[in-house]
């Protein structure tokens, strides 16, 4: 697939050899998701949203576990959400002294949890809050880019966030905005309004990476060619399927074999299980099988012994039962 989303670009400095970025996910971007995305391809990696209170008074293992970047994943970003900008200020600061290449705020999180604090998507209610949050982001990170990523609104129609956008870049110095287009009582479902998204990549003197929707290959093209935005960030589309990031780069062509599959979750399994330890590593690595089923394809008598799988042994008996039948 020949387009331009293998094309080099920069945002505040920092050079990407192409538009294809892995979005922020919670419980899911850590150190070895990133990694896998950077070995298929991906020119950015963003973490899962930390928290900026986790890191000022958090322990060892907040900081082991949520700061831990892979020498072979940069560049990659660290993603914080707080409401305090004294907080962000020192977050910031400990997301670059840990080898961090940029940092991203979230301003879009529509979860209750996170919006009640004055966090996430309530920032575009709280407009010279998020902007004061941003600027002590972007001194306490020390030279490193701060990018935004944020929503289009909180309710149906509104604009705030392309008017935040605005604001975050003349006021705050912010170098990108990742802008999702949906409102934030939308939550992850409906259609992103890629035109607004143009709007926005129009008007902004700085990079926009667009998310939503993207979770095809067809969808991401489509959608970064109808924006124009510089980049394109995978969410949902990445879950389990690594190989999309290849197959938009014109690295590759078609879906991954059950064995191509199942050897790329046994890398998982053993990333993980050196990450968390095997008990826990078995327990994180529910919500994963799914994905990694559903792109190999399996009936629903196949995936049961992989998505049920209690722990980390019972997952790789359950891979080398799939795959011995194939080979059988
Ligand atoms: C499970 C899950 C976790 C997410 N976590 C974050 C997060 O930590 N920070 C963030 O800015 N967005 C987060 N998002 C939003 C995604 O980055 C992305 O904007 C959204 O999924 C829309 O893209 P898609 O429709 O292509 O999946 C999350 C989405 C999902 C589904």
């Amino acid at each position: 697939m020949a387009n331009a989303l293998d094309t080099p670009w920069t945002i505040g400095g920092i050079e990407l050899p192409n538009r294809l970025v892995l979005a922020p996910l919670a419980g899911i971007g850590n150190w070895f998701v990133r990694l896998q995305a950077k070995r298929y391809g991906a020119g950015l990696v963003v973490s899962e949203m930390v928290s900026s209170f986790g890191l000022k008074y958090g322990d060892a293992r907040t900081h082991r576990e949520f700061l831990r970047i892979h020498p072979d994943e940069h560049p990659v970003s660290i993603q914080l959400f707080g409401h305090d900008a004294e907080v962000m200020r020192e977050a910031a600061a400990i997301v670059a002294e840990a080898g961090a290449d940029m940092v991203d705020l979230n301003y879009g999180c529509p979860v209750r949890k996170v919006c009640k604090t004055g966090a996430g998507s309530a920032l575009l209610d709280d407009p010279d809050r998020a902007v004061a949050i941003a600027r002590a982001a972007v001194e306490g990170a020390g030279g490193l880019p701060v990018t935004v990523k944020l929503r289009c609104g909180n309710r149906p129609g509104e604009r705030t966030g392309v008017t935040l956008a605005h604001r975050l870049v003349e006021e705050a110095g912010v170098s990108g905005i990742a802008f999702h287009p949906r409102h934030a009582s939308q939550q992850h479902s409906g259609q992103p309004d890629y035109d607004l998204a143009a709007e926005l990549v129009r008007s902004l003197p700085v990079p926009v990476m667009l998310s939503g929707g993207l979770r095809s290959d067809e969808a991401a093209l489509h959608a970064f060619e109808r924006s124009g935005a510089a980049a394109v960030m995978l969410a949902r589309g990445s879950l389990g399927n690594p190989w999309r990031f290849q197959r938009l780069l014109g690295l590759r062509e078609g879906e991954p074999t059950r064995e191509e599959v199942a050897d790329e979750l046994r890398w998982v399994i053993d990333r993980a299980e050196e990450h968390l330890g095997v008990e826990r590593a078995g327990r994180y690595l529910r919500k994963f099988y799914p994905w990694y089923a559903e792109t190999m394809g399996l009936t629903k008598a196949e995936k049961q012994p992989l998505v049920e799988a209690p722990t980390t042994a019972h997952a790789r008996a359950a891979l080398d039962e799939l795959t011995a039948a194939v080979a059988a």
